[in-house]
């Protein structure tokens, strides 16, 4: 592909989704997130050559929530290796993110990394090791590294609103600890938690973030995890990464990607290009409705599909 053409791509994209009138409904349920109007649409292609496309509010800071569910999992499994499988499945949901249904006849054992119950069950599962300040360290570490950018920070804001209003996730919590999946103190598993979804970064910085995952484990010719791992978390991206959703972002796009509820998603095309995408509005699962939509045109455009 042509280098000019990339440019005119995510640039036709940003225009054509600036005056769509159907942009989905901003979350309201973490208080500071309902803030941001869905008027924002931010995109950025970072290529295998290293070269960084952006295109409308591609430089602004939102919040990652779910997709930092991606750099937890990539962390536990640098910790515990396969051993992370007894504790958490490798399954589609088919269930909403926030779900506990599925954990009543499953023994407290979590479809998968990606929904709130598997994401808290690697929380408890990095706590093994290190203190909730350590934890939260090492992911702040680790996504500056890998996005080779020292500014990405933690919204405290948000990780407190979520403190106070994550019901459902204390229910999720406490019930996996009653199944004995939970071994540390719930406040601190939560807290973990929390902080991690509060990861604050732009299209920029996440799509920079996404390069390992791209390359076969390497981010600026470093290795950051192999390339066998890599591969493994890009298919439970592709399988799990939109919840009861991911079939049909399979279907639409045919990438491996994850989602947040601040209106990200995080998506990659192996070995071609690590793709950040930002709108606010969210489809009745809680994934970026134009997101997905400018997605959809990036693949069709672009022929990037993996299938
Ligand atoms: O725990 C929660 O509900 C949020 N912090 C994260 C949920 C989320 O991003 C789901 N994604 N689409």
């Amino acid at each position: 592909m042509q280098l000019g053409s990339i440019d005119t791509i995510v640039a036709e994209i940003a225009e054509e989704t600036r005056t769509h009138t159907h942009r989905g409904k901003v979350a309201d349920y973490i208080p500071p997130l309902a803030c941001v109007p869905d008027s924002k649409f931010g995109i950025a292609v970072v290529l295998h050559d290293g070269s960084v496309h952006t295109a409308g509010d591609a430089e602004e800071p939102f919040s990652i929530q779910s997709i930092s569910k991606v750099f937890a999992l990539t962390l536990a499994l640098g910790a515990v290796g396969d051993q992370l499988w007894r504790r958490v499945g490798r399954e589609p949901s088919g269930t909403a993110f926030n779900s506990i249904v599925q954990l009543e006849t499953e023994h407290g054992i979590p479809r998968n990394p990606f929904i709130n119950a598997g994401a808290i069950v690697v929380c408890d599962v990095l706590l093994g090791r290190l203190q909730p300040r350590e934890a939260i360290g090492q992911m702040l570490r680790f996504v500056r590294t890998v996005a080779g950018d020292e500014t990405i920070a933690i919204d405290e804001a948000v990780a407190r609103a979520e403190q106070d209003t994550g019901f459902r996730n204390m229910a999720l919590a406490n019930y996996m600890r009653a199944f004995g999946n939970v071994h540390a103190p719930v406040e601190l598993v939560l807290g973990t938690y929390f902080h991690f979804c509060a990861l604050s970064m732009s299209c920029r910085q996440l799509a920079l973030a996404g390069r390992y995952l791209m390359d076969d484990g390497r981010a600026d010719g470093h290795s950051v995890i192999s390339a066998r791992r890599a591969r493994r978390i890009n298919a439970l991206m592709m399988s799990c990464g939109h919840y009861d959703n991911s079939g049909d972002f399979a279907y639409r796009i045919g990438l491996p990607g994850k989602s947040g509820v601040g209106g990200g998603i995080l998506a990659v095309a192996p070995g071609i290009a690590s793709i950040a995408v930002w709108s606010p509005g969210l489809n009745p699962s809680g994934n970026s409705h134009l997101g997905q939509l400018a997605l959809e045109r990036l693949v069709h455009r672009t022929g990037w599909s993996v299938f």
